[in-house]
């Protein structure tokens, strides 16, 4: 069955957190809804689609964008979720383990290439094709707060990945941001967190529905806003 009229949207690490309660909102909306889980599936969302793939196992994310094609035709949104967090809050660089650098970078950052790189031809195949990278606060530069310095920094290369593939395919009508959910109770939120997944699922829904070509190379809320968060 091709599912070639609907929009359709791939949200990756849609386990649990921010990407599950994203792929429960938008299957409840308009979306054809592709998403991924790494090993363990906790729990399958009705009308959700599903595919295994870890973003650092290229072999899995080309088997998963084929499979997309085969039932899609196409791809309109690509939510690059999945993220890690791999070092306690506030550790001092003394502390850090090059375990905790290898997995942020290898997650955040070389995993989402890949997954960005695999899809590419199918959001070529949309009217209004769009990325949307999760970043974070932590990726700024200019305003810092805490030490992050694995993840912070996996998500700086992350914005910067966005600007430059934004700039590239700005001409062929394809969108590419950086967006910050703000910080949201998850497993890496933890319970402190201002904001539920699921009201953040539904105010990322209404952003990336409205997501245009002029927001390309921006960093935005989760609103849809510029601004508030600095590269
Ligand atoms: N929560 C916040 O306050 C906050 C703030 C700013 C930015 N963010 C960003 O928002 C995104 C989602 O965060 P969250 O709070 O929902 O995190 P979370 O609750 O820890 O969930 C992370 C998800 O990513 C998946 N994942 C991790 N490594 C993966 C890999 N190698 N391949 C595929 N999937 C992988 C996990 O899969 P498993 O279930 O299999 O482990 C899980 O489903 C992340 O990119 C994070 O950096 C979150």
């Amino acid at each position: 069955m091709t599912l070639k009229k609907q929009p359709s949207i791939l949200i990756t690490g849609a386990n649990r957190g921010i990407g599950k309660a994203l792929a429960r909102c938008c299957a409840q909306k308009r979306w054809v809804t592709h998403a991924t889980y790494r090993s363990q599936n906790n729990e399958r969302l009705d009308k959700v689609l599903y595919y295994e793939m870890d973003v650092t196992h290229e072999e899995q994310v080309k088997q998963t964008i084929e499979a997309i094609r085969q039932r899609s035709g196409h791809l309109d949104v690509l939510v690059n979720n999945a993220g890690v967090f791999p070092e306690p809050t506030d550790c001092p660089f003394i502390d850090l383990e090059t375990a905790w650098w290898q997995e942020a970078l290898q997650t955040n950052v070389l995993g989402t290439f890949q997954v960005i790189r695999a899809a590419l031809p199918l959001l070529k195949a949309s009217q209004r094709p769009r990325i949307v990278n999760m970043s974070s606060g932590a990726s700024s530069l200019t305003q810092r707060s805490g030490r992050r310095y694995a993840y912070g920094a996996s998500k700086a290369a992350l914005n910067h990945m966005t600007l430059g593939l934004a700039d590239e395919v700005k001409q062929e009508g394809i969108c590419v941001v950086a967006l910050s959910p703000g910080w949201v109770k998850t497993d890496m939120g933890g319970n402190q967190a201002e904001l539920s997944a699921k009201d953040v699922a539904e105010e990322l829904e209404k952003t990336i529905h409205q997501l245009k070509l002029s927001h390309s190379g921006q960093f935005l809320n989760r609103f849809g806003q510029e601004g508030v968060y600095h590269w």
